[in-house]
């Protein structure tokens, strides 16, 4: 009979104790499937008196992950740990050098360093597999590297940050407004221990720019994602987008330009009766256009100990079967270096801006716009207070170049009060 694989998990948390208790409850249904055993040799993480409500008697335990990552007597190294370096880096390093597979689900490590790791696999002729990684339960990374391999991907997009999500989508079924629903995903624990790798639209960004690799053959290049979170989006902007027949969530896109690759991760007004407009809560959707299949939509959570320990588990099977895929979905060597796109793709716009209530006031901001070029498609003053009026303008198709400087010479014109919102409409 085969070998057995053995593992080596490297943190006991939220994710972590999922895989163990998958490996542990599911071990005659997984031997099946894979025609080997599999087991766990050695486990690592920082407090080992911690309860996690499962008994580590049987493993063997390292304080140190790189001594986890290093040990002969693991093959695969199961990095849930977290953090985009410190010990998850050293520790996948580790493994990595030692000729040993890495299974991971930290979309921060890879998108700061998956091309030197890649590489530094591929030298070694080792894998790295991150299933879990991007969009939690969703076999994206799979969907994108297997079934869809045969095609050329035009575009990638989608809601990839749960917390995000649920705090956008019960703004629109409660009415409560962005910073009471901040203080309740903290209460519930949905918020990353930065949460602004949340509601700053980072997470998300990591995760789109691994879709862009494997979609674009490019080498991972999180710096270049446009990046704006969700932190200004105001109770009115959910309601003045339901009145408009849209939604508004953290959308990810990611596409292949003329002037090279264009990767944003940005609030976005989006039909309220596409897909994506009805993800509700912390549930997560990706989009992939390939040339020969058309569109193909993958809905499901994004997160939390069973789907996310789910996604880990596909990969480990993938290695017990002995199938050995690049990280990328094709030779590190291959991938090249990307051009960041110079512009983004034009859209139209909405703008919320709030007005000084005097002659001329509108006339002023209506010129501002015509002078960089953008053109008012709707606009309407949907009341005001004794001194300023709440206004609200939809623009047709326009630059967001454009869009910016005519923003920037809004607050010369002395009649603005406050800062303008403007949010990207995604007729998707
Ligand atoms: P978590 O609950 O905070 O668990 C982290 C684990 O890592 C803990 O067991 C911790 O040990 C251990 N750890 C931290 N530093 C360590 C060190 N220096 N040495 C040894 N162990 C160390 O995190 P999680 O939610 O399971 O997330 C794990 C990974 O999965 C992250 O990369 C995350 O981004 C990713 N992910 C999570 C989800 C999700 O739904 N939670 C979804 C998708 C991807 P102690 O327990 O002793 O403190
Ligand atoms: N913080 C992430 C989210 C966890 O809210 O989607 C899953 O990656």
């Amino acid at each position: 009979m085969t070998q057995p694989l053995r593992l080596g998990i490297a943190g006991l948390g939220t994710v972590g104790i999922g895989v163990v208790k998958i490996l542990r409850n599911k071990a005659g249904l997984l031997q099946q499937r894979t025609g080997r055993e599999l087991f766990i040799t050695a486990v690592s993480a920082r407090d080992r008196q911690k309860d996690r409500g499962v008994a580590f008697t049987d493993y063997a335990w390292e304080n140190d992950p790189v001594d986890l990552a290093q040990r002969d007597d693991v093959d695969v190294f199961v990095e849930l740990m977290g953090g985009h370096d410190g010990p998850a880096l050293e520790a996948t390093k580790a493994a990595l050098a030692a000729g040993k597979d890495v299974v991971t689900a930290n979309k921060a490590m890879l998108a700061h360093f998956g091309h030197e790791l890649a590489t530094m696999a591929e030298e070694k002729n080792a894998l790295i597999r991150f299933e879990a990684a991007v969009a939690g339960g969703i076999p994206v990374i799979k969907s994108l590297t297997e079934g869809l391999a045969g095609n050329r991907i035009s575009r990638v997009m989608g809601v990839m940050n749960g917390t995000c999500n649920y705090i956008l989508t019960q703004m629109q079924a409660t009415g409560r407004g962005y910073d009471a629903l901040f203080e309740e995903c903290a209460e519930l624990g949905y918020l990353e221990a930065d949460p602004m790798l949340d509601v700053g639209g980072i997470d998300a960004g990591h995760k789109l720019s691994l879709l862009s690799a494997i979609a674009f053959g490019t080498r991972v290049d999180f710096t270049s994602v446009a990046l704006e979170g969700i932190q200004h989006i105001a109770l009115e902007d959910i309601e003045q987008a339901d009145d408009m027949g849209y939604r508004i969530k953290l959308l990810g896109v990611a596409q292949m330009s003329d002037t090279g690759l264009e990767q944003r991760m940005s609030p976005c007004l989006v039909p309220k009766a596409s897909p994506i407009g009805q993800l509700e809560g912390g549930t997560n959707m990706v989009v992939i256009e390939g040339d020969e299949v058309g569109r193909i939509v993958l809905g499901g959570p994004g997160a939390g100990a069973g789907p996310t320990a789910s996604a880990v588990m596909s990969d480990i099977i993938e290695i017990a079967r002995g199938i050995r895929i690049s990280t990328f979905g094709q030779s590190a060597k291959t991938l090249v270096k990307s051009e960041p796109s110079s512009t983004v793709t034009p859209a139209p716009y909405y703008i919320r801006l709030r007005l000084q209530d005097k002659p001329g006031a509108l006339a002023k901001i209506a010129t501002v716009l015509g002078q960089e070029g953008v053109s008012i498609d709707r606009m309407r003053q949907y009341g005001h207070s004794e001194e300023t009026a709440p206004v609200l303008i939809v623009t047709h198709k326009t630059g967001r170049e454009a869009l910016d400087t005519a923003l920037q010479n809004m607050h010369k014109t002395g009649v603005l009060d406050g800062t303008p919102v403007a949010i990207r409409i995604e007729n998707i």
